[in-house]
C-alpha cells in the first residue's frame, strides 16, 4: 500500500490517438489511400464494414478537440502523423498542405501549454508501398527513413519528441500473419521479416530525425504484455516462454541489447526469416534512445497446446473483471511490465504511451455518461503505475488511449476506448464522467487516486 502519492510534480498527465483513428478527410488535400483505407473498404475485413473515411472529423474539428484536452489539464498529447497525408507517393516531397495541417496542430498544442508527442508510424502505409510489397521488404523501411527525415525537417521546430513506429508487433503480426489487419497477409515469414524491417525502420528513423534535428528526443512505442505459464509444468511455461519471446522480446531485444533473442531464432529456424538481418543493423536498431514508451492492454496466462502450429500455446480465458472487447482488467500487469521493463531492458526515462479500456458506455436520460467502470479501470492502472515508481521504475507520464472515442481498426466504431464520447451521427462530443474524474486527477497531481 501507498504511503504518500508518488507521482512527480512534472509527470507528464496525457493522453494519445492515431491519425487513422481519427482525423477522417480520407480524400482531402492531396491524401492518398493507405493499406487501412483498402482493408477497411473490402468487404468483411472490419466489423460492419466501418472505416476511417469519417471517424471524429478531427481533420476539420481538432480545434475543438484541442480545447477540450486543455480544458481537461492535459500536460502531454501523443497524435500521429499521417503518411499518406504527408507524403502521399510514398516518396519524394511532403505535401505542402499536410505540413501546414500538422504545424497548425503543434503550434496550437503549444500555445495551449500541451506538450505535443509525435507517432510517424502508427499503421497507415501509403498503400503504394504496399503493393510494392510493404513491410516485408526492406525498402519500405528506407522509405520510412526519408519520410521520417523530411518530416523532422518540415515539422521539427515545434515538436521535440518523436516515436517512430508504434506496436511493431502488431503491425508484423496482426497486419501480416493473422490477417485481422492491413493489409491482411496472412505469411508467417512474411511476419517476421515484417518484424525486423519495422524494427530496422525504429533505427533507420531515429538516424535521419537526428541529422535534421540534434536536440530531438527519440522513444518507442512497444507494446508489453504480461505473459505467465498457466501452471508449473515445464510444457506450460515453455509455450509461455515463446509467446513472451515472440510478442515482447523480439522487438524489446534488438532495440535494448542488440540482438534477436537466442530462443526465437530457434524457433523460426526453418523460415529463412532472419536472412532479413543484414550487417550493422542490429547496431543501427539498438542506437540509444531518449526514453521509452510502453504501451500496455493485456495479461495472457499461456497453456501449452500442441494444436497451436505457431507457438505451441494458447491463452487461457482472462480472470474476473473483463472489458467490453473481453481484455482482462489487471492493473498490477502494468506495474510487473514496468518494473520488467527496469530490471532487464534499461533504466531511461519511461512513459506508458498507451493503456486504457472499452467499455459499452450508455447515454443517461440526462445526456450524462457515468462511465465508473472506466474510472474503476483507470484508477487502478494509475494506482499500479504510482507502485512502480516507488520500486524505482523511472517513469515520467502516462499518455491515457484515448482522449475521444474512436475507429478501433478491425473493431471499427464498436469499440469505445475515449474520455469524450463522440456522436458518429452528428460529431457531437461530450465528456464522459471519467474526463471530468482524469481531470480531476491531473489537477491534483495523482493525489485524488483512490489510495489506501
Ligand atoms: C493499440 C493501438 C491503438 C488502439 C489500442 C486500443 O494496440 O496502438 O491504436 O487501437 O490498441
Amino acid at each position: 500500500m501507498t504511503e504518500a502519492n508518488p507521482f512527480p510534480k512534472d509527470f507528464i498527465w496525457g493522453a494519445s490517438t492515431a491519425a487513422y483513428q481519427i482525423e477522417g478527410a480520407a480524400e482531402a488535400d492531396g491524401r492518398a489511400p493507405s493499406i487501412w483505407d483498402t482493408f477497411a473498404a473490402t468487404p468483411g475485413k472490419t466489423r460492419d464494414g466501418d472505416t476511417g473515411a469519417v471517424a471524429c472529423d478531427h481533420y476539420r474539428r481538432w480545434r475543438e478537440d484541442f480545447a477540450i484536452a486543455e480544458d481537461l489539464g492535459l500536460r502531454g498529447y501523443r497524435m500521429s502523423v499521417s503518411w499518406a497525408r504527408l507524403q502521399p507517393a510514398g516518396r519524394g516531397e511532403l505535401n505542402p498542405a499536410a505540413v501546414d495541417f500538422y504545424r497548425a496542430q503543434l503550434a496550437d498544442l503549444r500555445s495551449r501549454g500541451i506538450l505535443p508527442v509525435v507517432t510517424l508510424y502508427h499503421w497507415d502505409l501509403p498503400q503504394i508501398l504496399e503493393d510494392e510489397g510493404g513491410w516485408p521488404e526492406r525498402e519500405t523501411a528506407h522509405r520510412f527513413a526519408d519520410y521520417a527525415g523530411r518530416t523532422a525537417a518540415a515539422l521539427g521546430d515545434l515538436v521535440e519528441d518523436w516515436i517512430p513506429v508504434n506496436e511493431a508487433w502488431c503491425v508484423s503480426f496482426l497486419g501480416y500473419h493473422e490477417g485481422v489487419h492491413a493489409p491482411g497477409r496472412r505469411d508467417l515469414t512474411a511476419a517476421l521479416r515484417a518484424a525486423h524491417h519495422l524494427n530496422l525502420a525504429h533505427g533507420l528513423a531515429a538516424e535521419a530525425i537526428r541529422a535534421r534535428r540534434p536536440a530531438a528526443r527519440i522513444g518507442s512505442a512497444v507494446i508489453m504484455t504480461d505473459v505467465e505459464a498457466a501452471s508449473d509444468r515445464p510444457a506450460d511455461h515453455a509455450a509461455a516462454q515463446l509467446s513472451d519471446g515472440n510478442g515482447n522480446r523480439l522487438f524489446l531485444d534488438p532495440l535494448f541489447k542488440g540482438s534477436y533473442p537466442e530462443d526465437m531464432v530457434w524457433h523460426y529456424r526453418n523460415t529463412e526469416a532472419f536472412d532479413a538481418v543484414a550487417a550493422g543493423d542490429l547496431e543501427t536498431i539498438a542506437a540509444p534512445l531518449d526514453f521509452v514508451g510502453v504501451n500496455h492492454y493485456h495479461r495472457f496466462r499461456i497453456a501449452a497446446d500442441e494444436t497451436d502450429a505457431h507457438l505451441g500455446g494458447r491463452a487461457l480465458p482472462p480472470e474476473g473483471q473483463v472489458t467490453s472487447f473481453g481484455w482482462e482488467v489487471s492493473p498490477d500487469s502494468l506495474r510487473r511490465v514496468l518494473e520488467r521493463l527496469a530490471a532487464e531492458y534499461t533504466d531511461l526515462p519511461v512513459h506508458v504511451t498507451e493503456n486504457g479500456a472499452s467499455f459499452d458506455d450508455e447515454i443517461g436520460p440526462d445526456g450524462a455518461i457515468d462511465d465508473a467502470a472506466r474510472i474503476a479501470y483507470l484508477d487502478g492502472y494509475l494506482r499500479a503505475a504510482g507502485e512502480a515508481i516507488e520500486k524505482g521504475v523511472n517513469l515520467r507520464g502516462y499518455f491515457l488511449w484515448s482522449l475521444m472515442d474512436n475507429f478501433e481498426w478491425g473493431e471499427g466504431y464498436s469499440k469505445r476506448f475515449g474520455l469524450v464520447h463522440i456522436d458518429y451521427e452528428t460529431q457531437r462530443r461530450t465528456l464522459k464522467r471519467s474526463a471530468e474524474w482524469y481531470r480531476g486527477v491531473i489537477a491534483s497531481g495523482g493525489a485524488s487516486l483512490a489510495w489506501g
